[in-house]
């Protein structure tokens, strides 16, 4: 179902099957909100408590100050939604790509809550130079046309595989999704990504599970980036996925949800 949490006066909407069993938190990437995990809610919801919010600023979530949508805040925001909903045991963490770099700061900042890592198309490496000035660009294109189109254009053609056609349905999804985002969650949530910090240090200390997963053609978190964490995290298992891009649970959600299951029944 779907429900609201309010958090500093914010409204913030997340999905949650409200199920007894053990909890598995999917945080979803930029420009998109919980609507991406709809292959995985389908497939883990009859045996998992599964809550998928939509981070602040993103989908339905209130916005709250102008500023940074930083990884941290997020963070601290699933903290606060675990507590809303009562869930005290450490849970499955998933997160692809801004929902891994939101995972590194939950880990920073909330690890008593995490029992296990989903880390998908992600990175622990910070932006260089290029890609930062970039973000920034994007923010300003943002605030300047009043919508998400600039992410849009300059993203949602790679997001997937290249051998998937554009007008397939997930390309589909994915634009109806992005189309959905306001201005405001991708200028700010640009701005707060670029601040965020190098996790490679952290990933030594990641002591829990973790199954780091990899579209093999994924060409904004490359699959070189999954096999660096894979490397340095002490409990990884390392998934590369055939045939899919960056979107890797929604484009092969069978091999995707395999792994996963395939992994969480080692545990
Ligand atoms: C994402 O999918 O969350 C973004 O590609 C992450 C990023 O821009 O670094």
């Amino acid at each position: 179902m779907h429900a609201e949490l309010r958090i500093d006066g914010l409204q913030l909407s997340y999905w949650d099957s409200d199920q007894r069993h053990p909890v598995m938190l999917l945080v979803h990437g930029f420009a998109l909100d919980q609507r991406m995990w709809e292959p995985q809610i389908a497939a883990f919801d009859s045996e998992w408590r599964v809550v998928a919010p939509d981070l602040r600023g993103f989908g339905e979530s209130d916005g709250g100050p102008p500023g940074p949508l930083t990884l941290s805040q997020h963070a601290d925001d699933l903290a606060a939604l675990l507590d809303h909903l009562g869930i005290s045991e450490p849970v499955v963490y998933v997160g692809l790509s801004m929902g891994g770099y939101t995972g590194f700061e939950f880990w920073r900042r909330h690890r008593g809550h995490v029992r296990a890592m989903v880390l998908a198309d992600t990175k622990a490496t910070l932006d260089d130079a290029e890609r930062r000035a970039y973000r920034e660009v994007m923010a300003r294109e943002a605030e300047a046309e009043g919508s998400s189109a600039p992410a849009l254009r300059a993203m949602w053609p790679s997001l997937c595989s290249s051998s998937l056609p554009l007008d397939s349905a997930v390309p589909v999804r994915l634009r109806e999704i992005m189309e959905a985002q306001s201005a405001r969650a991708i200028a700010d949530g640009q701005r707060g990504m670029a601040l965020r910090q190098d996790s490679v240090p952290l990933l030594p200390t990641i002591d829990v599970p973790t199954l780091v997963v990899v579209g093999e053609d994924d060409v904004l978190t490359p699959p070189a980036e999954s096999r660096l964490m894979a490397e340095r995290l002490p409990h990884a298992t390392l998934v590369e996925i055939p045939g899919a891009g960056h979107m890797s649970n929604m484009e092969a959600p069978d091999a995707f949800n395999g792994a996963l299951r395939e992994w969480l029944g080692r545990q």
